[in-house]
């Protein structure tokens, strides 16, 4: 299989820059040269600085939670592709639901970032994910499918293979609720699918993670599946040891698909 597993940590509004240091070092130390999968942690803004500071030959990678559509100027409150890949930063979380559904942002907008990213070579992360009241009223393909062909409007046909998809169904983030592997399953291929109608063939190649309540005593399920390539994960992420061993469940889930 040539798609290589990718386990990564949202630390969404958490961690001061001191208190992201302690999270990052154990991980960052445990993950050293492993190269057998990708690990990711996404801190916030303030701590990207510090936690890129300790990543040294380490293949940790480093993430953002967002990014500005603009390139550079009169933009307050900002932070730009660039001034991110200036910090080591290699990949972008965008189009999450808590931004869609507490700052408004629609597709269009998140498209602007995912271009504006894969103009800089940062890596997008796309969030989609249906809410329980569109899973409830059979409308999770229509949801999704709308969110893909937004978000990835007028992608060029060679960056589309840095793209990362993560299915977060919205009734499963921080509820303890998780999709069942089959459920999920079914929707990251379908996620697949509308991908090559989008894109091509390239999906064959397009990593899709599963996120909602992602933990250690889920997560071997979960990877066995043919179409999860990997996991973004909130609260678990949170907590080294339990980061670790999801980590370790990627080792163990792309050795038994290679
Ligand atoms: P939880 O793992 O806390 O459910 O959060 C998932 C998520 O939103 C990751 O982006």
């Amino acid at each position: 299989m040539s798609r290589k597993i990718l386990i990564a940590g949202n630390w969404k509004m958490n961690k001061t820059a001191t208190e992201a240091v302690e999270l990052a070092k154990p991980i960052i130390d445990a993950v050293a040269n492993q190269n057998d999968i990708d690990v990711l942690m996404c801190p916030t803004f303030t701590s990207i600085p510090a936690v890129s500071a300790l990543v040294g030959n380490s293949t940790a990678k480093i993430g953002a939670q967002n990014v500005s559509d603009k390139a550079s100027g009169a933009y307050t409150g900002e932070i730009s592709a660039a001034m991110l890949r200036d910090l080591q930063v290699s990949y972008v979380i965008l189009g999450h639901s808590e931004r869609r559904s507490y700052y408004g942002e629609t597709d269009a907008f998140i498209n602007k970032k995912v271009l504006a990213c894969l103009e800089s070579n940062l890596k997008p992360v796309l969030c989609v994910g249906e809410t329980l009241e569109e899973r409830e009223a059979g409308k999770v393909e229509e949801v999704i499918k709308t969110q893909l062909v937004g978000g990835l409007a007028d992608v060029p046909a060679d960056k589309a293979e840095s793209i990362v998809i993560a299915y977060e169904p919205v009734w499963a983030i921080g509820t303890g609720k998780t999709a069942t592997p089959e459920q999920a399953q079914e929707v990251h291929a379908f996620i697949r699918k509308t991908l090559t109608e989008i894109l091509g063939t390239v999906s064959a190649n397009i990593r899709i993670l599963y996120g909602g309540s992602m933990k250690p005593s889920n997560a071997d399920e979960l990877l066995a599946k043919p179409d999860i390539d990997g996991g973004l994960i909130g609260g678990a992420a949170l907590v080294a040891n339990d980061f670790l061993a999801l980590v370790n469940s990627g080792v163990k889930a792309q050795a038994a698909k290679a």
